[in-house]
């Protein structure tokens, strides 16, 4: 049986024995960053592809700036780690590994000046986070997002994650499956733990970093993966009415893959099924990230020794 494992104070060990002070400072005060990188499992070539680990590792570093910790490690060593973990391990199913830089400390008091920080990591199984093959439905929360001067949504900060929360719950509690946040000024945000993508008229749009966006990895790699397929991409401001008009919808993230949105306020986007743009990328991308198409082995880290079995067979050409 695989155990879930734990990176803490500079050890690998088993996660249920990896435990911090209760009054660790980014307990008290959310004062950490993270970072989600999932690995998938490949049962045909035996193998388990974690999916743009140095990204991962330079967005953990970059975020931890934001905040003042310092990382001891350089992000090969950090990526080294994230290795080491799964391997230990030895998953053998999608997994999904936590990396945060945190403010370690047990001093009292807000601030992230001279307070002593470190990284912690741990790796579980995860399987599907979202219900990506058969879509989503979503509402637009009464929760705004957070501004870059209130707390940066750029940062994937621990605490920022309160407002993701909130928004979580109100949608699941009122029946749907995710929140879309608007910022301030009543644009369109990003999903609780998702950006969004909107279909018009052939062409990709999300919302720009500005408009208090996760700088997102998925979206990334589906915007590159998109333009070779031929399909137009933009980042632009986003109002809310066009999400009740537009041809098809999407959300993105390292958990939720990439995710057909059905209905946004119980209005159905697409007829309510998952449309052909969406499922295209969604097949080229779940291909991509499970090291089924060789066009984009760059983004991988093979987990595992490789074994001499063939390539397995695309899903996007089945
Ligand atoms: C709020 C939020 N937006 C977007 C994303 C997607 O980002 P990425 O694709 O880098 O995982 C995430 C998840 O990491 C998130 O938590």
């Amino acid at each position: 049986m695989p155990t879930p494992m734990a990176f803490l104070n500079g050890n690998y060990l088993p996660l249920e024995d990896a435990k911090i002070p209760i009054n660790t400072h980014a307990f008290m005060y959310g004062t950490a960053v993270f970072e989600g990188v999932r690995g998938n499992w490949n049962a045909d070539q035996g193998q388990l592809y974690l999916f743009r680990l140095a990204d991962h590792m330079r967005r953990l570093r970059q975020n931890a700036k934001i905040l003042r910790i310092g990382i001891s490690y350089t992000d090969e060593q950090l990526a080294e780690i994230v290795s080491n973990l799964v391997h230990r391990a030895d998953f053998r199913e999608d997994v999904y590994i936590r990396p945060i830089a945190y403010k370690s400390d047990t001093v009292i008091g807000p601030r992230v000046h001279n307070v002593a920080d470190d990284v912690l990591f741990f790796a579980i199984p995860l399987g599907n986070y979202l219900d990506s093959e058969a879509g989503i439905t979503c509402c637009v929360s009464s929760w705004r997002r957070v501004d870059d001067n209130m707390i940066p949504a750029r940062a994937k900060v621990n605490g920022l994650y309160v407002n993701n929360s909130l928004a979580k719950t109100e949608a699941q509690l009122n029946g749907f499956d995710e929140a879309i946040l608007l910022n301030q000024d009543g644009h369109v945000s990003e999903g609780s733990g998702e950006n969004i993508v909107i279909i018009r008229n052939g062409k990709l749009i999300t919302p720009p970093p500005a408009d208090n966006v996760l700088e997102g990895i998925t979206m990334e790699t589906v915007f590159a993966v998109a333009r070779d397929l031929g399909y137009e991409v933009e980042a632009r401001s986003v109002d809310r009415t066009e999400l009740y008009i537009a041809d098809e919808i999407f959300m993105t993230g390292t958990a939720a893959h990439v995710t057909p949105v059905l209905s946004v306020d119980r209005v159905p986007v697409a007829e309510g099924k998952p449309g052909p743009i969406s499922t295209l990328l969604q097949r080229t991308y779940f291909d991509a990230i499970t090291g089924r198409n060789p066009r984009y082995m760059q983004w991988l880290t093979p987990v595992y020794t490789p074994s001499a079995v063939p390539p397995s067979t695309p899903l996007a050409t089945r």
